[in-house]
């Protein structure tokens, strides 16, 4: 390795390229998508125009976004094919492996043979993007032995979600956390599964094979999946006045609690901040405290503890996000499903820019293998 190189394990504080996309103002615990706060973004903007902003760069005027909700909303229903796959899949595997297997199948259901190019313009293959949460949605509704919901063109993403796992048109505040929640979720600068679909993009691969890479990243557990097992420790904790033994035990054995600090932010997770305030929303309209009382008295307690260590630790985005898909009666094994419908935009977005101006991604590594040595026939070995 030439000396001026430096090694940093998992790539951490390496800079690995430039986007204009996201920003994370760790310290401040501030997100921005293309300089918009995302506490601005939850309050005034919904999913299919955050996809457009991250896509095209500005936020839509009325005809572009008129003309943009409609793509995305006539793009979500599956093909027979499709559907036939998803019933087909098997019942044992995870649907983080089914999403994974639907995008490369999803690329040989499409009209033009452009899509199959690695020159593909991703703006033109939006149906990945709307279809993810189709895919889920029919596989739960299989998985129950129930009938595939087909989507409504009339509701938002969040709410046309909603309705698909359930067959009934939800509540306009359950669809409205629903789509928000979807905006939280959709893009988080260079983590594993968006440098994943970068290093497929840079290789001029295809978008769809870019975006299953990211489904795979994202399945792992240090990815997606923390909020299904912060929901597992509040079912072990049962009620508030047990947090105190939980974190008792928990800590004694070196555990790290679920949905506790985060790599780049030191603050609280501004997405956390706006889950909150959803799970109190729901916790009041569908009278139901258990787990927002479970959750706040263990965010209390074990920032305490913390504190007096000297290691402040705060919430992130899943410390309440299982809670609020729970209460919209959502089953812990669609979460990280979920998270991969919302940022499969942020990951089109990364895939166009990556092209723009592209160098393919071939890191060095420290060898640390045997010296050279020679072959040895295998009767004498
Ligand atoms: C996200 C995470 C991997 C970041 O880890 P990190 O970058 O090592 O965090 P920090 O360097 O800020 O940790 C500072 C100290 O607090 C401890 N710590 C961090 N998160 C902790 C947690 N959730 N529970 C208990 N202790 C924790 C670390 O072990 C470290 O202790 P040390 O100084 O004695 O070694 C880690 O916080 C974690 O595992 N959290 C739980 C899983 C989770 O919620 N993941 C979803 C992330 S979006």
């Amino acid at each position: 390795m030439p000396e001026a190189v430096t090694y940093a394990k998992g790539l951490e504080g390496v800079v690995a390229g430039e986007s204009r996309i996201c920003r994370i103002d760790g310290q401040n615990g501030k997100l921005y998508y293309l300089g918009y706060p995302i506490e601005e973004l939850a309050a005034s903007s919904d999913f299919e125009e955050t996809t457009y902003l991250l896509l095209y760069g500005e936020l839509p005027d009325n005809r572009q976004m008129a003309s943009f909700s409609e793509r995305m909303r006539s793009s979500r229903d599956l093909s027979e094919p499709v559907l036939a796959m998803i019933r087909a899949f098997p019942r044992v595997a995870h649907p983080m492996e089914l999403l994974q297997s639907v995008i490369s199948y999803l690329s040989g259901y499409v009209e033009h043979r452009i899509h199959h190019s690695a020159t593909c313009n991703c703006r033109d293959t939006l149906h990945q993007g709307a279809q993810v949460a189709t895919v889920l949605a029919a596989w739960h509704r299989f998985r129950e032995g129930l009938e595939h919901v087909p989507p409504r063109p009339d509701l938002g993403h969040g709410a046309n979600l909603l309705y698909m796992l359930r067959g009934e048109e939800p509540e306009e505040y359950e669809g409205r956390i629903m789509d928000t929640a979807l905006v939280l979720h959709a893009e988080h600068g260079f983590n594993a599964s968006t440098f994943t679909a970068r290093v497929v993009a840079s290789t001029m691969s295809t978008c769809y094979c870019s975006i299953s890479a990211a489904m795979g990243a994202l399945y792992g557990s240090l990815h997606g999946g923390a909020n299904e097992r912060v929901m597992k420790a509040v079912e072990e904790i049962g009620s508030a006045a047990n947090v105190k033994r939980f974190l008792d035990n928990e800590l004694d054995r070196a555990h790290k609690i679920m949905g506790m600090g985060h790599r780049i932010y030191k603050a609280k997770d501004p997405r956390a901040v706006v889950m909150e305030k959803f799970l109190e929303e729901l916790s009041g309209r569908k009278n139901d405290y258990r787990y927002l009382e479970i959750l706040k008295e263990l965010e209390r307690d074990f920032r305490a503890r913390m504190e007096e260590k000297g290691k402040p630790l705060y919430p992130n985005v899943d410390f309440f996000s299982g809670a609020v898909y729970s209460l919209l009666g959502i089953p812990a094994i669609l979460f990280t499903p979920i998270f991969a419908a919302a940022r499969v935009s942020g990951w089109l977005a990364h895939i166009l820019e990556q092209r723009v101006d592209n160098r393919l991604y071939r890191p060095a590594s420290i060898y640390t293998g045997a010296e050279e040595r020679h072959y040895v026939q295998i009767e004498k070995r």
